[in-house]
């Protein structure tokens, strides 16, 4: 595992506004229920979530992350002609390639920007952030997009119940800009390529039909659920605590903790060995499911609408998933 604390007078790098959309189709667990031999109550239980959005069968991640970016740019002071770099952390992009950067960039009218999307599962925004914040601190780059936007039910195997419980779509977008001193205080990255086989998807392209027309197929998403569980809950409680020890905080010093929402139980977990009470935890699993690298946006952007996160706060976002990877930020809101 890297880190790095940024702390000092220096050029750092802040969130100057977030965004969001989920489709508006609801998937509920009692539909599920008809899909598959399950119940409410089981999922309830074992997940926390209670129900997820779909995307239309012509709506890709693009269209998510478009809409996700057009919503932050409705609450923010700078413009899509500011921005010098798209970053959008999928693993459903709408095709191999273009990339879904390059589609955001275009139809947003983004003249002076880059475009590349990354590749880092539910762990792509919180990667996202932490490239965003070096460049911005760099002084490579005045203002980064970053966007995690995911189509899962598109890849999601509706006759496996262990799975296709979990998965929804939804986008998230933050806008990364300079800031002296910066309010993202450390960062932690870290992968453990071994678990690979317990998620993963060999498929790219989530559109049936390529741009010349050719049929293609995607493939679907596997998991080894109670593997994944496992690694997540030390993986996170271990990286969570090097992220406070580097930037000289304790649990109680944290005012809000956002991890990946991929099963309440999990978080709970986390919170049980790192101190950091289930009260101070933000969460999009109940109403839109596991939307892999979108559920950190989500849960930010509800707690900053219900006036829970206010500026100055102390948050940490972790994000971890199939590779399997993690990353980590703790910054001031
Ligand atoms: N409804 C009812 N029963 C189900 C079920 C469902 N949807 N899914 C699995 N079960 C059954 C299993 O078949 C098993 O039955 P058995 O004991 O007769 O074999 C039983 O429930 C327990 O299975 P288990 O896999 O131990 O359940 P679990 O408590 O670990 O919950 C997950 C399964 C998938 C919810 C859980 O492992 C999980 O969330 N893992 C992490 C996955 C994740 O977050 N992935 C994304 C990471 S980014």
């Amino acid at each position: 595992m890297t880190s790095a604390a940024h702390r000092g007078a220096h050029r750092g790098a802040r969130l100057e506004a977030v965004g969001t959309y989920v489709p508006s189709k609801v998937l509920t667990n009692a539909d599920l229920a008809k899909l598959v031999d399950t119940t409410d109550e089981w999922i309830v239980r074992r997940t926390g979530i209670r129900e997820r959005r779909v995307a239309a069968p012509d709506e890709f991640t693009s269209d998510l992350c478009t809409a996700a970016a057009r919503d932050l740019f409705t609450r923010s002071g700078s413009s899509p002609d500011d921005v010098e770099l798209v970053i959008v952390g999928t693993t459903t992009p709408d095709y191999a390639f273009p990339s879904v950067a390059s589609q955001v960039q275009d139809r947003l009218g983004m003249r002076h920007a880059g475009a590349v999307d990354l590749q880092a599962t539910c762990a792509g925004f919180a990667y996202g952030l932490h490239i965003a914040n070096g460049l911005v601190s760099a002084g490579i780059h005045e203002r980064v997009l970053v966007i995690a936007g995911e189509t899962l039910t598109k890849v999601t195997d509706y006759t496996d119940r262990a799975s296709c419980i979990l998965f929804g779509d939804a986008a998230g977008a933050a806008l990364v800009e300079p800031a002296t001193p910066g309010s993202i205080r450390a960062s932690v990255v870290g992968s453990h390529g071994e678990g690979g086989p317990h998620l993963y998807r060999t498929g790219l392209s989530c559109r049936i039909a390529g741009p010349a027309g050719a049929e293609l197929a995607p493939g679907l998403m596997r998991q080894n659920g109670r593997e994944v569980y496992r690694w997540a809950v030390e993986t996170v409680a271990a990286g969570v605590s090097r992220l406070m020890e580097r930037a000289g905080v304790t649990g109680d010093d944290i005012d809000w903790f956002i991890p990946h929402s991929a099963n309440i139980r999990i978080t709970e977990a986390v919170c049980e060995r790192t101190g950091i009470p289930i009260a101070r935890t933000l969460s999009s699993i109940e109403c839109y499911g596991n939307t892999s690298a979108a559920t950190i946006p989500l849960a930010l952007a509800a707690g900053i609408a219900e006036d829970k996160i206010h500026r100055g706060d102390t948050v940490i976002l972790y994000g971890f998933g199939g590779g399997l990877v993690h990353a980590g930020l703790l910054l001031e809101w």
